[in-house]
């Protein structure tokens, strides 16, 4: 069986949305670890929820006006940290020592980092994945041998409809878990939907999926959940 984790980005916003989505999909609650906005970590926790937060700040507590400390997501009983996602390496200007600031901060407080790597399309069409993936895991990791999770997720694939062959995720996760300890568990994102899942279910070598936009639709994660 392959884990599901569903990041919600900003797909959901209102209270009633939120609601009718930890109605619609309680059957399923133990199946999958969901991402939502931060402010409402707190009634999928309570609603018995596995949880993860979308982003922690680089710094440990004090002066950093609208973050959310890896303190303060683990004290909320959140369990899991998505670090680096392409969304916040762009729309934040993340650096790659940011990178390792936050998966040290996330590992002393107790969640599990996901870190998110891939490659852009540029890269992609001049044959440039491994190099790249080569680069984000050693410049995020450094000589970090916890247990951590990493989502390869090409930046081409997200939200694109498209994504890589099964035979180029295959690989670049076993370059991945070449890489890395067996510590370490790969998960595919990018485009992910209850129309591919069946193809992409028969890779061997990763662990699970990061879903999208596809997760944010209850109907369409249940049949992920069923085919995973
Ligand atoms: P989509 O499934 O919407 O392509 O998003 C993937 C993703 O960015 C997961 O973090």
């Amino acid at each position: 069986m392959k884990k599901i984790f569903v990041n919600l980005k900003m797909y959901l916003n209102t209270k009633e949305e939120i609601t009718n989505y930890i109605n619609n999909l309680k059957e399923e609650k133990e199946k999958f670890v969901v991402f939502p906005e931060a402010i409402h970590l707190e009634k999928f926790i309570s609603n018995g929820y596995i949880t993860g937060i979308q982003n922690i700040s680089k710094n440990i507590c004090g002066p950093a006006t609208g973050e959310i400390s890896a303190k303060a997501a683990k004290s909320a009983g959140t369990k899991y940290a998505l670090i680096a996602h392409s969304e916040i390496r762009k729309n934040f200007n993340e650096k790659d020592e940011d990178i390792y600031q936050k998966i040290k901060l996330a590992l002393e407080n107790n969640l599990t980092p996901v870190l998110c790597i891939g490659e852009n399309y540029e890269e992609y069409m001049q044959n440039k994945t491994k190099e790249i993936i080569k680069n984000q895991i050693e410049k995020a990791l450094k000589n970090i041998k916890e247990k951590i999770i990493i989502s390869y997720e090409p930046v081409w694939a997200i939200g694109t409809g498209k994504t890589p062959t099964n035979e180029e995720i295959e690989k670049a996760a076993s370059y991945i878990k070449n890489l890395t300890t067996e510590n370490v568990k790969v998960l595919y994102g990018g485009s992910v939907s209850d129309k591919n899942i069946h193809t992409l279910n028969k890779i061997k070598n990763i662990d699970g999926f990061l879903i999208g936009a596809a997760g944010a639709n209850p109907n369409s994660l249940k049949k992920i959940i069923e085919v995973a």
